[in-house]
């Protein structure tokens, strides 16, 4: 069992949880993700890690409550328990092999969409704390959808916050401050872009252009995490990958975002019906749509 330090909500039904996982803390490097179960009943859901505390012996997480199983998750409450919390899982970040000579020499620019915000902070994190300095544009719907802007404002070079609806920062999509930074003078070797396929899609395609090699992370296409089901298989530069084993971080030029946006859809009726069943049971119906998750 994992006991729960911390809970806190940083947006609506966006909860972060400090978790007591001292070996996981240990081995825990940017980039990778835990496998969570709430009980011995729930569903495995795969999730990056947020940030890490070695000293401490806890990990943290963030979790949008969308579905059946997150939600059960997100309701555990402060000082409960987790009855699973696996890993550290998946391959971190290409730069933690990297030189750091050579690394400080770069300029690196990290996009982070809406809940993408959470795996994107250890990344900066862990290089502010090899005395590198990365900008980092973070994109939300509105100014209360921004999370975890404080502890990002603490390690990254310049912070941009863009909002859709202008409450906050710059209006208009992370992609348009990319270019208006690119545009005005500001020289980029290498963009990491973690949010939303869609966004990750129009920011590999934007950089492109500008011939900047760019990383992307497909978390949010895995569903058990251990290369056994099968559902987070994409097409990254011709070849049929594993997200779960040979990521989760790719190279964004080579990903076929089309065929990643069309699985994600797959899923999305499975979790719908899902919803319903749960919220039938709590109102106390009998529920004969045939799916148990
Ligand atoms: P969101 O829909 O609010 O989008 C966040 C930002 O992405 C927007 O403010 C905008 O600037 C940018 N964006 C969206 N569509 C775009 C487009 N077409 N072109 C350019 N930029 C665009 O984000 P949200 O509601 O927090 O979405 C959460 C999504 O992030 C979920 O789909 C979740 O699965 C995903 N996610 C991904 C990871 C990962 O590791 N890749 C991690 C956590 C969450
Ligand atoms: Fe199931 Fe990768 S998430 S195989």
């Amino acid at each position: 069992m994992f006991k729960i330090l911390e809970r806190k909500e940083l947006a609506q039904d966006i909860f972060q949880l400090v978790v007591e996982a001292p070996r996981v803390a240990r081995s825990a490097k940017p980039g990778q993700f835990v496998i969570v179960r709430a009980d011995e009943k729930g569903e495995r859901i795969p999730l990056t890690i947020s940030d890490y505390d070695v000293e401490q012996g806890t990990v943290s997480i963030v979790i949008q409550a969308i579905g059946v199983s997150t939600r059960k998750i997100c309701a555990v409450a402060h000082g409960g328990t987790l009855a699973d919390f696996a890993g550290p899982l998946g391959k971190p970040s290409d730069f933690v092999h990297e030189d750091l000579e050579e690394l400080r020499h770069k300029k690196l620019l990290f996009i982070a969409g809406g809940v993408g915000t959470a795996p994107v902070y250890p990344q900066v994190k862990w290089l502010n704390e090899r005395g590198i300095k990365a900008d980092v544009i973070v994109g939300a719907k509105t100014a209360a959808m921004h999370i975890m802007t404080d502890e990002m404002r603490e390690v990254a070079g310049k912070l941009y916050l863009t909002t859709d609806d202008g409450t906050v920062g710059f209006h208009g999509l992370v992609t348009d401050q990319m270019k208006e930074l690119i545009d005005s003078g500001n020289r980029y070797d290498e963009v990491i872009a973690i949010g939303p396929m869609i966004m990750m899609k129009f920011v590999a395609l934007a950089t492109e252009q500008y011939g900047i090699k760019t990383t992307v992370s497909l978390n949010t296409l895995m569903v058990d995490g251990t290369g056994m089901c099968g559902a987070c298989r994409v097409t990254v530069g011709g070849k049929t990958v594993f997200t779960c084993v040979d990521g989760p971080e790719f190279d964004g030029h080579q990903v076929d975002f089309d065929e990643a946006i069309r699985r994600q859809g797959m899923y999305r009726d499975i979790e719908e019906r899902a919803r319903k069943i749960a919220e039938e049971r709590a109102a106390g119906h009998k529920c004969n749509i045939g799916l148990d998750r």
